[in-house]
């Protein structure tokens, strides 16, 4: 997965650069994202499935990544991207993003969004609830404007890395419920509406999904959604977004499922289906996040006390932790890491990597193997950190966030700068009481 990562003699490079030459240059802690693999999963998004399939619009979930770097290396493959924020949207403008790519998600998305959507042209929204389909109706009015809809419903199945990343079983926030036809009460709303077109229907049914036969059911469900739609109104549905959530490796037992065997079986269905209905086929769109940008990521720390616990562990801590990569703490994530400028030594010591932050959960890789020969000022890479990382990360303990540095061919640039202690109070006002 992480081929632009190299070891040569002693040292670990990453798309041709050394790893120590980037933790000097930009210190540490730091994302290094390689721009090469991001580049090849995007061209994969484009060639395998944009361009393959008529209508097909693969959608970059940004949520895993963003920033404007990465919302114009997507538009340069013309791909879309989903957004759950005005937020996420206001950097994807700014990046110069074609607004009729965007598509806004969430199960709350505030009066004050849908307004800042709508007024720029972010028209495409995967609605959620009647709340939200309350106020599209009436905020649209109000702007002179028609929101396009794919509706999401729940397809009832369980699939996923942990509990808190799955999202399509019943006991779930997001979505209509398929149960009671719930999900029909809503696409007699939007049909019913004067400022709402219904598109489609849209599914994701978790994140760091390794099972291809969740996938097929989801969509087999859908068919069937998209016929009750048919019987109940004499609509064909006409986009289908499958979601996302494949799962990458972040180490040697996950084995992700291929790109195009996901996305051929899933269009198997699909037009399988509108093909026997002798129906046109459907706009599909996908939307992986974390496949785009995850194994491109690699977090380099400096290694400073090392605390052996006889008959225990050895604690290996580094300048970062739980506020640069809170997925450890969060999920049980099971990352994997080298010491960068030892890389050729055999690994014969197991130990556990801290962050140095106040918290006992504050643990970046749980179980590692290493060189005995690990010291303090050494460089730690922790690999797979492109997803999530950043885009969770947080200020606790008031640490400055780090830089984000992309690495091709051999060169970098920095992305994003690293957090200053003044940035740290930019936001603080010493006002008194009034
Ligand atoms: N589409 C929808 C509607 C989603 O909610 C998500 C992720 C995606 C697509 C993209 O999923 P991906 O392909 O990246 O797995 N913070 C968690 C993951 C939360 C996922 C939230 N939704 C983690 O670090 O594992």
């Amino acid at each position: 997965q992480t081929k632009f990562a190299t070891i040569k003699g002693n040292d670990l490079y990453i798309d041709g650069v050394k790893a120590t030459d980037l933790a000097s240059q930009y210190g540490t802690p730091l994302y290094v994202m390689s721009e090469g693999h991001i580049r090849q999963q995007m061209n994969e998004l484009k060639t395998k499935f944009l361009d393959k399939y008529e209508n097909a619009l693969p959608l970059f979930a940004s949520k895993s990544f963003s920033c404007l770097a990465i919302y114009k290396l997507a538009s340069e493959y013309g791909i879309g991207i989903d957004c759950v924020s005005a937020g996420e949207i206001s950097i994807a403008l700014k990046a110069g993003f074609d607004p009729d790519k965007i598509y806004f998600h969430g199960n709350n998305k505030l009066p004050s969004e849908i307004e800042y959507a709508l007024s720029h042209d972010v028209t495409h929204f995967v609605i959620d609830n009647f709340y939200e389909i309350e106020l599209c109706e009436k905020i649209a009015g109000e702007l002179g404007k028609k929101v396009k809809a794919t509706v999401r419903v729940v397809p009832g199945i369980k699939a996923g890395g942990h509990n808190f990343i799955m999202t399509g079983h019943k006991d779930t926030k997001f979505g209509f419920s398929s149960h009671y036809g719930i999900y029909l009460k809503a696409i007699a709303k939007i049909l019913n509406s004067e400022n709402i077109e219904y598109e489609g229907l849209h599914a994701h049914i978790g994140s760091q999904v390794f099972d291809l036969y969740a996938y097929i059911s989801a969509m087999n469900k859908f068919m069937g959604f998209v016929d009750e739609i048919y019987e109940n109104f004499g609509v064909v549905t006409s986009k289908v977004n499958a979601g996302g959530g494949y799962g990458i490796a972040y180490n040697k037992n996950d084995e992700p499922l291929d790109f195009e065997v996901i996305t051929s079986e899933i269009m198997k269905v699909i037009y399988g289906h509108y093909d026997e209905k002798g129906w046109a086929h459907p706009a599909v769109m996908i939307e992986p996040g974390r496949y785009v940008v995850g194994n491109a990521g690699i977090t380099l720390y400096t290694v400073g006390a090392i605390k052996e616990i006889p008959d225990v562990r050895t604690y290996v801590s580094v300048d970062g932790g739980m506020a640069d990569n809170i997925r450890t703490a969060l999920y049980d994530a099971d990352y994997d890491g080298i010491v960068a400028n030892k890389a050729g030594e055999t690994k014969t010591k197991n130990v556990r990597v801290a962050g140095k932050c106040c918290e006992s959960g504050d643990i970046v890789v749980k179980d590692v193997n290493v060189t005995a020969n690990i010291m303090p000022g050494d460089i730690f890479a922790v690999f797979t950190t492109g997803a999530y990382n950043y885009t969770m990360s947080s200020n606790y303990n008031q640490l400055p966030k780090p830089a984000v540095v992309f690495t091709y061919e051999g060169k970098t640039k920095c992305v994003i700068r690293r957090q200053t202690f003044d940035d740290l109070v930019a936001y603080d006002v010493t006002e008194d009481y009034k």
